[in-house]
């Protein structure tokens, strides 16, 4: 193109302008429906209404019982940048409304037909038709406070746009999917949802996450997830959490909010998932639902066209504090599993109206600070530092806030609590508890181990002997003395001694085993990958008789673990059965 003939600058006509920015801020019909709803909670409303036809392509119809606006704001809120919600640059700072840009209605009104009808307080009642952003009709008219927004035909003016929107069932469900974020957001407004006519969603208000939850996928859904609730430095951390040992088991949800602003963050949630790791196995992910609070200075939040996602001032602090507040939140009893999973019965019986919040043994995990008591026989050594190292020569018997125990089925250690009985699987338990211990070893240097009167000779093969190879300086750092006498031989002097019944060689031979071929490079996965390995070789195994001393020393050391209420492979190591659950089935509720 010739100097000659290039184009005169000329400003774009407003209409046009609108058309443009709607491309960013109205993707869809779900778009709509989210910017629609979010005036609805800005102007205040107790209670929204949504109806939608044809997934939201014929129609769209949000009414709400808020503040409303006046004859003239009526108008002006079609306008390009016309906003009440800001004044000033600065105010956008620690900005609180959803909406602020003053943008989105004009957006809307330019690519579809809209009416528009208003009221305030007492005040006179407005009514406003416009298509493809002109106005066609402005008229008075009585209604009770509030807005009601009709957005018809989207896109009829725009075919380009047209032609990208899918099918009624794929908009409708991108429509759920706002409804549904929206309504975790703001538990305490009454949102209906009905789609071709016909009633879908209706959420009463409420203050609780889990009561929402409850009506929005089912009470027996919401029972069974943890509570988390935590505060590090100024980021409040508050949700619900799927408990590890039912990881993998539904359809998996995320939810994330940062200052009441549900929010796509990857970062955000895989700084969660972080906190499950040695609960679950690799490769699931957890249901997770979280508010995230933190200083409105420390969060900007217009960063994207749809405002769906934020920038953080300091990143990095905010996902430490989420990772901190699941990881706390796993590391109760608590997150144990409790009976009501897989219980056939309750599907027979009718389920309670809303599920209050799983009945813990939370008085259990205020023990964790207490001081450990003396270990006793199979688990007092090396292992057992912390709970071998107190008193000498004190009775474990006298073991303070430990609950009177019994063993069942040489397998499970039963007791009784305030709350119900509880079970704790024993090798899982330990297992537990060693990786714990040798993790320890592993990062932060050598234990030492016990000598062998007779030291070991192990024959192996090739690729057993490999795995030696490649582990050998890790061995060393649990305790174990291993020599390698060429090829395939090896020569075991010392051991680490986790309990007198301990058999160092099986587990020396079963650990290689199923480490031959381990390609993992990462120093932390290797350690985690031997000290799972090394503890679940290790640990006193299921049909072995324990002594009432044995049990104490096991419990009190899985209360220090962490993690107690997992095992390394994600299973459930405490398995809870509630006197409510119990006197549910006996009738008696
Ligand atoms: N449902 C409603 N009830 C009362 N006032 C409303 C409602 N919807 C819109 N308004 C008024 O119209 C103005 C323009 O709305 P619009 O959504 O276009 O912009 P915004 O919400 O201010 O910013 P954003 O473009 O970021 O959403 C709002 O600032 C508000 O004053
Ligand atoms: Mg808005």
């Amino acid at each position: 193109m010739s100097v000659a003939s290039l184009p005169r600058i000329a400003v774009l006509p407003s209409q046009v302008a609108d058309q443009i920015a709607a491309g960013e801020v109205v993707e869809r019909p779900s778009s709509v429906v989210k910017e629609l709803v979010e005036n609805a909670l800005d102007a205040g409303a107790t209670a929204i209404d949504v109806a939608v036809e044809d997934g939201g392509r014929q129609l769209i119809r949000v009414s709400d019982d808020g503040c409303g606006m006046s004859p003239d704001d009526a108008l002006l809120s079609l306008e390009r940048h016309a906003t009440s919600k800001i004044r000033r640059a600065q105010d956008l700072v620690g900005v609180r409304s959803f909406g602020f840009r003053g943008e989105a209605l004009a957006a809307i009104c330019s690519v579809s037909q809209l009416e528009l009808e208003t009221a305030p307080e007492d005040g006179a009642g407005t009514y406003v038709r416009a298509a493809g952003g002109a106005v066609a009709e402005n008229a008075a008219v009585a209604r009770r406070r509030g807005t009601t927004v009709r957005v018809a035909r989207l896109f009829y003016n725009a075919p380009a746009r047209l032609k990208f929107l899918r099918g009624a069932r794929s908009e409708w469900r991108a429509i759920v999917d706002v409804i549904g974020s929206m309504a975790l957001t703001r538990r305490d407004v009454r949102v209906s949802l009905s789609h071709d006519g016909k009633p879908v969603l209706v959420l009463p208000a409420t203050s609780s996450l889990r009561e929402r939850l409850a009506a929005v996928y089912g009470a027996s859904f919401a029972s069974r997830l943890l509570e988390v609730d935590d505060v590090s430095g100024t980021t409040h951390v508050a949700g619900l959490v799927e408990r590890p040992a039912d990881v993998g088991t539904g359809t998996r949800r995320t939810f994330v909010s940062v200052n009441g602003r549900a929010v796509r963050d990857a970062g955000l949630v895989r700084a969660a998932e972080a906190a499950y790791k040695s609960t679950i196995p690799a490769g699931v992910r957890p249901t997770l639902f979280l508010d995230v609070v933190v200083a409105a200075d420390m969060v900007d939040v217009n960063v994207h066209p749809a405002k769906a996602e934020v920038r953080f001032r300091d990143r990095w602090q905010v996902e430490r504090a989420l990772e901190t507040a699941v990881r706390r939140a796993l590391g109760t009893f608590e997150a144990g599993a409790t009976f009501s999973r897989g219980w056939t019965f309750a599907t027979h019986v009718a389920s309670p109206p809303v599920s209050p919040p799983v009945s813990s043994i939370d008085s259990l995990h205020d023990l964790r600070a207490t001081p450990p008591v003396p270990g006793g026989g199979l688990f007092g050594g090396e292992h057992m530092r912390e709970s071998a190292g107190a008193e000498p020569g004190a009775s474990p018997n006298a073991a303070p806030d430990v609950p009177a125990l019994q063993q069942w089925r040489r397998t499970y250690i039963a007791f009784e609590h305030e709350h119900g009985v509880v079970l704790i699987d024993q090798h899982s338990a330990h297992e537990r508890v060693l990786y714990e211990a040798f993790m320890r070893d592993l990062e932060s240097g050598a234990a030492s181990g016990q000598r062998l009167f007779f030291p070991l000779t192990l024959h192996l093969g090739l690729a057993e002997a490999e795995a030696f190879e490649q582990h050998r300086e890790l061995f060393a750092r649990l305790g174990f003395e291993i020599e390698g006498f060429g090829g395939t031989t090896l020569l075991v002097s010392a051991v680490p001694m986790p309990h007198p019944r301990f058999d160092a060689e099986r587990c020396v031979r079963e650990t290689l085993a199923a480490l031959t071929g381990d390609r993992e490079t990462g120093v932390h996965a290797r350690h985690e990958r031997l000290a799972a390995t090394v503890a679940c070789k290790a640990a006193i195994k299921a049909g072995e008789p324990l002594s009432p001393a044995e049990m104490r020393a096991l419990f009190v050391a899985l209360r220090d673990t962490t993690l107690p209420a997992h095992d390394v492979h994600g299973r459930a190591t405490i398995v809870q059965l509630t006197w409510e659950e119990i006197e549910r089935r006996f009738g008696r509720r």
